[in-house]
Parts: C-alpha cells; structure tokens; sequence
C-alpha cells in the first residue's frame, strides 16, 4: 500500500526555485569544501596541540584513546596555535552562509516521498541525516563556544571532537557519490559559465525525473540571477570576516570585531589585553594569591618558593602570543624565570613531563601537561610580570605559565604547583 503524499514540501511542485539544480550544488559543494577541509585539519591539529598523550592533561579523556595525536606539539614559531586556531574559527564561521546556501540548495530531497523505499534507500537518507544534522551540529557547537556560551548539557570539546569524525565521514561518502553529477554538470554548463548570466538569461536547470535531482519540475520565474545568489552569500561571508577576524588577526581591525567576545576594545595600560577567564569566574581571590602564597615544586626532590625568592632568581623576557582554542590571539611580553631553571631546584633536569596546576579550586584547566620539547625551550616562562608591570589578579597573578605554541588555556594561570616526572 502507497502512503498519501502530504501536502506542503513533500509535493514537488512546492520547491520551485530555478536557481536549484545539479550545478548551483555543485558549485556551492566546490566553494564549501576547501574551507571545510581547512576546518577539519586545524581542528585536528588543535586536538593534538593539547597533547592528549599526556596523563596530566584535563583534555586526555576528550577523545577517549580515539585521539588523533601522533607528535609532540611544537613549539615553533611561537604563533603556530595562534595561526592554526585563527584560521579553523574564521573559516568555519565565514563559512556559514555558505553551509545555508548549500542547506537550502538540497533541501527538496529531504522532503522525499515515501520517506523509505528500500533499504538501500534507508541507508541513503541515514548517511544524509548525518551529513546535515552532523554539519549543523559541528558548525554550531563551534559558534557557541566561540561566543563562550554553553547552553547544552554535554561537554563541549568531545561532543564537537566526536561529531567532527561523524559529520567528515558522511561528507565524504556523499562526495564521493555526488562526484559523477560534479563533473557531468561542470561538464555540460561549465565550471563559472552559468555566472555570466543576468537575470534576464537566468534559465532553470533541466528537470530530470530519472536523474531524481535537485532542479524544480515547475520552475517560477526567476526573481534573482545565480550570480546575485553567489555575491550575496559571499557578502554574507565577507561581513562576518569582517565582524571576527580581528581578534585573531588584531592590530587596527580588532577594533572591528565587534561579534566577537574578546575583540572589540580592551582599554589602556600593559595588562589591557583579553582575558579568558577572570579571577572571579575561576573563583582565585586576591587573599589565595597574596603575600602567604608559595609555589610548591615537585621532582626528585621538593622546594616550595615565595614570590620575592621567584623574583630574585635570573629573570627573562619573551615576547610570545597567547592563542586562545576559541580564536583570539595576542602577543605579550612576558618577563619571568625559566622552566628549565625551576626544574634545577628540585633535580628534575631531565623529566619528560610536566604536570602544572592551579590555584582555581575547579575547572576542566585548573591544570596542564606539557611534553619535553616545551620544558627544554628557553622562552617557556613562569611569568611575574607583563609589558613590564606585574601580572594582574585577572592575568594570573602571582604567577602564570607561558610557553610558546602552546593553547591559551594551557597557560596556566594562578600557578600553584609544578611536578615533574619521568
Ligand atoms: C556541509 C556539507 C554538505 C552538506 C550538508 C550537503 C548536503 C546535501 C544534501 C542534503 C543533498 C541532497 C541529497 C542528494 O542529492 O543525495 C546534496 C546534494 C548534492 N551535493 Fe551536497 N552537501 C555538502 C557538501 C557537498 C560538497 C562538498 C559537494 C561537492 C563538491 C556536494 C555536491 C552535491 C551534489 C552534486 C548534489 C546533488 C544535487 C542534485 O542532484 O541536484 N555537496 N547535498
């Protein structure tokens, strides 16, 4: 028995757009995929940079043993977090009105009837089901987070991790099912050809029942030409550049960054630049970082140390940025003491790991591992002091972690102890 078709969407004479067609998602598919795969790769890298191999590291467990991580991260150049999480944010929000072009382009055939027709069909629609609700879903977890706004109940980074791998392996068994109506399309109407024409040589694809495509079977009169549609979308995307860049990009265009929750202005003085987390959210008062504070160092053997003895040690200076996983970066001048040196008081000279942590009572990063290569660089800092001055409460006063190429949050701030271990 054949189910009734609904009215509404599940009729085809309801989708009647001329732009749509095999060409018009082929070429939105084309725009979309580069930047999706620079997304993906600096998304992964990103995951790798936390060095999820390290038992300390709060973020070990967001890839549950499914982590992709096979190097130490680097860490040089000193911007290579701040460049690799500038272009994965950017990318992925200029990419959105491109993903809602592409949405809109396919969105008769996910309105099919019957719903089901074989099980192969089943398979199909399933494997679509994931490409969209899986696009959506990495696409807007990563705005969210981006604009430091949690309102679902899951942790952020293993669901956006996990729904990564969903959302690449479905788009690519659609891409490599859609490459043939890629090529016969670029095939038959060129690969831009169909741009060249206004709104008065705008012609609709030609409907092909068997082919079973996107193009409508009762075409309205166009009201706007498929170049308009192109230079709209990438209007859409210029704006939102525009709107975010700068806070990874920073100088004068920070300014303009005004969709951006650490952009826009960030005042005067040498500890004006963006904080994260301010020492009120991560619950550090000015009495746990004050004068009784002591830094408590673990190795083979243990020293615990006051501020004034940190700052009577040989004191260095770094100019290295502090790259936020959410897209913000700038660069500081940090003045403090050496790992390397620190490690020397309690024999630890040789240890490949180090674990940092916080006085922030709780917090996914109240603490940080970090793999040799970054305790053997002579510009990885305990830092008391910034542009000069001493830290501010916000900033990490008494003393905060910075180490070149590694994550913002991995900079631990409020440090209130170091052990490590071989
Ligand atoms: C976020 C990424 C993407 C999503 C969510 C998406 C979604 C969809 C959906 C739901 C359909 C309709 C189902 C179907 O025809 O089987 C479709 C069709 C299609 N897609 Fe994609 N797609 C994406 C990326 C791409 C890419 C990267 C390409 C090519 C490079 C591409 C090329 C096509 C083509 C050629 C069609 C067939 C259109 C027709 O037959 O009229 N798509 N897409």
């Amino acid at each position: 028995m054949e189910l009734a078709r609904p009215p509404g969407p599940f009729r085809a004479e309801f989708w009647r757009s001329p732009l749509r067609g095999p060409w018009l998602a082929s070429f939105l598919g084309s725009l979309l995929l580069p930047m999706i795969v620079i997304c993906a790769v600096t998304g992964f890298l990103s995951h790798a940079a936390y060095n999820p191999g390290l038992d300390g590291n709060a973020t070990q467990r967001a890839g549950d043993g499914f982590d992709l991580y096979f190097f130490d991260w680097p860490t040089s150049p000193a911007w290579i977090y701040a460049v690799n999480q500038g272009l994965h944010v950017i990318t992925g929000i200029v990419a959105i009105p491109l993903l809602f072009a592409k949405l809109w382009s396919a969105i008769p055939k996910l309105f099919e009837w019957p719903p089901v027709r074989s099980p192969a069909h089943a398979l199909e629609r399933l494997s679509l089901a994931l490409l969209v609700g899986g696009s959506l879903f990495v696409f807007f977890t990563g705005i969210l987070n981006v604009q430091l706004w949690y309102p679902f109940g899951f942790g952020f980074l293993p669901a956006h991790y996990y729904g990564a791998f969903i959302f690449l392996a479905a788009l690519t068994l659609h891409v490599a099912i859609k490459l043939p109506v890629v090529r016969r399309s670029f095939g038959e109407r060129g690969v831009v050809r169909p741009l060249r024409d206004d709104l008065e040589h705008t012609r609709p694809e030609a409907y092909d029942h068997e082919a079973d495509s996107t193009a409508p079977e009762a075409p309205a009169a166009p009201t706007l030409s498929r170049r308009g549609l192109i230079a709209t979308i990438g209007a859409g995307s210029l704006g939102l550049f525009i709107v975010s860049a700068g806070q990874a990009i920073g100088g004068p265009l920070r300014r303009l960054a005004v969709l951006a929750p650490r952009g826009g202005d960030i005042g005067g003085g040498p500890n004006a630049f963006p904080v994260n987390k301010s020492a009120a959210t991560a619950k550090v008062t000015p009495a746990l970082a004050g004068a009784n504070w002591q830094l408590q160092l673990e190795g083979p053997s243990r020293a615990s140390l006051f501020r004034f003895q940190l700052a009577d040690m040989e004191q260095h200076t770094e100019d290295l940025p502090i790259a936020c996983v959410e897209g913000w970066s700038t660069t500081q001048t940090w003045t403090g003491v050496r790992l390397r040196d620190l490690a020397k008081i309690v024999g630890a000279e040789n240890a490949t790991e180090l674990v940092v942590e916080s006085l922030q009572p709780t917090g996914a990063f109240r603490k940080a591992a970090f793999a040799r290569n970054q305790l053997d660089d002579e510009r990885s800092l305990l830092a008391l002091r910034v542009n000069g001055e001493d830290l501010s409460l916000d900033h990490g006063f008494p003393a905060r972690i910075i180490i070149p190429g590694a994550p913002g949050v991995h900079n631990t701030k409020w440090v209130s102890s170091m052990k490590w271990t071989s």
